[in-house]
This record gives C-alpha cells, structure tokens and sequence, in this order.
C-alpha cells in the first residue's frame, strides 16, 4: 500500500465520537484515495449510518467545509449535527436517491456501506454514479457479499457488484473497442477502478490528458 497518513485512524482509535465498526485495513484506502478532497467543500453521501460514528469521522477528516449527507432505512434524525445531515429511505429505492440529489447537488464522495446486498449497491450505482461530481469518488465496502448467495453474489454471478465492476474495465476503454463497445453512463468519465480485498474504489475524471511528450526531443539526423 505504500506510505500513506494515517489522521483517520488516529481519529478512529483514540477521539470520543459515536461507535463504529471498521476493517483495519480500510483505512490506508480510505487516505489514499480521499485525501485529495480534505479541506475543500465536498458532499459525501454515506449509505448506512449505523450508530453515527462514522458520518462524525468523516466530518472529522474532511473539515469544516464538508457536508456528510448519511442516510439510512432506519430513522436516524438524532444524528443531526452540523455539518451531518442524515435522511431516512432506502438504497435502492431510485427516487430517494434522486431526490437526495436535487437536494444536496451531486455527491463529490459516495460511500456505500448500507445492507451490502447486490440488488441494493447495484441500485444506488444505477443512481447515483452518473449523478455524482465529474471528478467524483465512488467506493464499496464489504464486498465479501458479491461472492455470498444471501446476499445476491455469489463466484461470477451477474449481479455481483465484483462482477460489474469488472465489466467496467472495458467500458472504461469503449474508446478503443472499434465500436464494439459504448462508453454508457457508467464508463463515461471513469478514470480508475482499484480493487481492494472486499472494496472497490471507482474514479471519475473530467477529463484525460493523453498527450504523448517526448524529452529531450530527439537529436535530428546528422
Ligand atoms: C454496517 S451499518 C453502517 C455502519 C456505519 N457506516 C459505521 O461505520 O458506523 C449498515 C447500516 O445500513 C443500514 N441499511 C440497511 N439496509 C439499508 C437500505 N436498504 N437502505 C439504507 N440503509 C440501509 C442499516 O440500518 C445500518 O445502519
């Protein structure tokens, strides 16, 4: 993984907040790929609140310009605080989701750790992926799911979210399939897509510079 910071974990193991429960190795992901967006005026939407320790770790991290919208099936008004705006419904439910986004503008951050359920990630991705800022973060966790038949996963099954993720590969690279494949909502603007034990991260990014440079500039014939 590289050296990387460590301020969430620090957080997490040492600061009085609401209970949460997490994976140790999530956190050097966590830094790696959400750094970029401490300090700035970003919305994160984390799917599944849980007892709150979480959206108050992130408000943490991302600073007083952060706005952490957490939702959850269960009502979690409680969890209001400033700069914590916690909204009842449920993920796979579209509407909700839509109407989350003409509330709050397109997420810069979405964090799914809501039921886990494939049925449910695919929902909220069919959403909230296009919608969401053009150089947005995407991450799922928990992915053990996608391989579990009680969670509508299983080994190459079709709804496995590990599976679409997959797919996205190519779709990332529709440009170069000869016209075999169309960059859809999905691969459009899709930069990055890492794979982590139980964790998929995907990137959006308005653009990419693919310009070929060539220094030092080659030396004419004499
Ligand atoms: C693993 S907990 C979230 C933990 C929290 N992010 C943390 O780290 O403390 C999962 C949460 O997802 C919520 N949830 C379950 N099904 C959901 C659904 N269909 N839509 C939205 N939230 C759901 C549960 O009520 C639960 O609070």
């Amino acid at each position: 993984m590289g050296c990387v910071d460590l301020d969430l974990l620090g957080y997490f193991l040492t600061q009085p907040h609401r209970s949460m429960l997490r994976a140790m190795h999530y956190f050097p992901i966590y830094e790696r790929h959400f750094r970029r967006f401490v300090g700035n005026p970003i919305t994160m939407f984390e799917i599944g609140s849980g007892q709150g320790g979480s959206a108050q770790m992130w408000k943490h991290y991302f600073g007083p310009l952060a706005r952490i919208v957490t939702i959850d099936i269960a009502d979690k008004a409680y969890l209001t605080e400033p700069q914590i705006h916690p909204r009842r419904g449920d993920q796979g439910d579209p509407a909700f989701l839509n109407a989350l986004v003409d509330e709050f503008g397109p997420p810069d951050i979405v964090l799914d750790d809501g039921s886990h359920l494939m049925k449910h990630i695919n929902a909220s991705f069919d959403v909230l992926f296009p919608r969401m800022s053009p150089a947005g973060t995407y991450l799922v966790e928990d992915l053990d799911g996608a391989y579990w038949a009680d969670h509508g996963g299983g080994l190459r099954h079709p709804d496995s979210f590990i599976e679409r993720a997959k797919a996205l590969v190519d779709e990332m690279h529709a440009d170069y399939t000869s016209g075999a494949l169309k960059a859809g909502p999905y691969g459009r603007g899709l930069v990055n897509i890492a794979f982590y034990h139980a964790l998929v991260v995907l990137e959006k990014s308005p653009s990419i510079n693919r310009e070929m440079i060539q220094r030092p500039l080659p030396v004419p014939a004499p």
